[in-house]
């Protein structure tokens, strides 16, 4: 039986770090599903659609990865696509006190589902959507941060040029 791993997070935007765990899950499971959250309690700086075209041009050289976006409770989303598994990827010890009460609580809502976690690849310890968007509303370079789809899309929101390598 092939398993289905999905990927949830809120994407906002998809940076070099995210890539890196998309990658490997699709190296280890069947079909990886990276589900962008459609969150009403944050004010995100891409709507859920342009997110999901950002991923998608990112990873369109990658063979069984697909992008979708989901409300409401995570597990819902995974009970419908029939999957077994939730990929998170920890960066520093910092993540996990509130990954483990989402496992944990995912696990109490349905206990077929397994959450397995990556550790991020030592380079991006330090990354998160916060942190790109931070640094490219101040015109620094995120060449090496995110995905040149990304970097263009940052530019085009802030208005400035962010890259001052080129
Ligand atoms: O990229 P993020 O913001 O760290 O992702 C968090 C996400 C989307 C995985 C989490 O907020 C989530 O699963 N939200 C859906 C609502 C839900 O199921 N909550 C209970 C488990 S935390």
């Amino acid at each position: 039986m092939s398993t289905v791993a999905v990927y949830p997070g809120s994407f906002d935007p998809v940076t070099n770090g995210h890539l890196d765990i998309i990658e490997r899950s699709a190296k280890v499971f069947d079909h990886v599903v990276v589900a962008v959250l459609h969150n009403r309690n944050k004010t995100p700086l891409f709507s859920v659609e342009e997110r999901v075209q950002m991923l998608k041009e990112a990873t369109k050289d990658m063979a069984n990865i697909e992008i979708d976006a989901f409300h409401g409770l995570l597990i819902d989303y995974i009970r419908s696509r029939e999957a077994g598994v939730i990929v998170r990827g920890l960066r520093a010890v910092s993540d996990f006190e509130y990954e483990m009460q989402a496992a944990s609580i995912n696990r109490k809502l349905d206990t077929n589902v397994e959450t397995f976690f990556m550790m991020t690849n030592n380079q991006y310890s330090y990354l998160s959507s916060s942190i790109v968007k931070e640094v490219a509303k101040y015109n620094a370079d995120v060449t090496d941060l995110v995905p040149q789809s990304v970097k263009a899309a940052l530019q085009r929101k802030y208005g400035e040029a962010v890259d001052q390598k080129d």
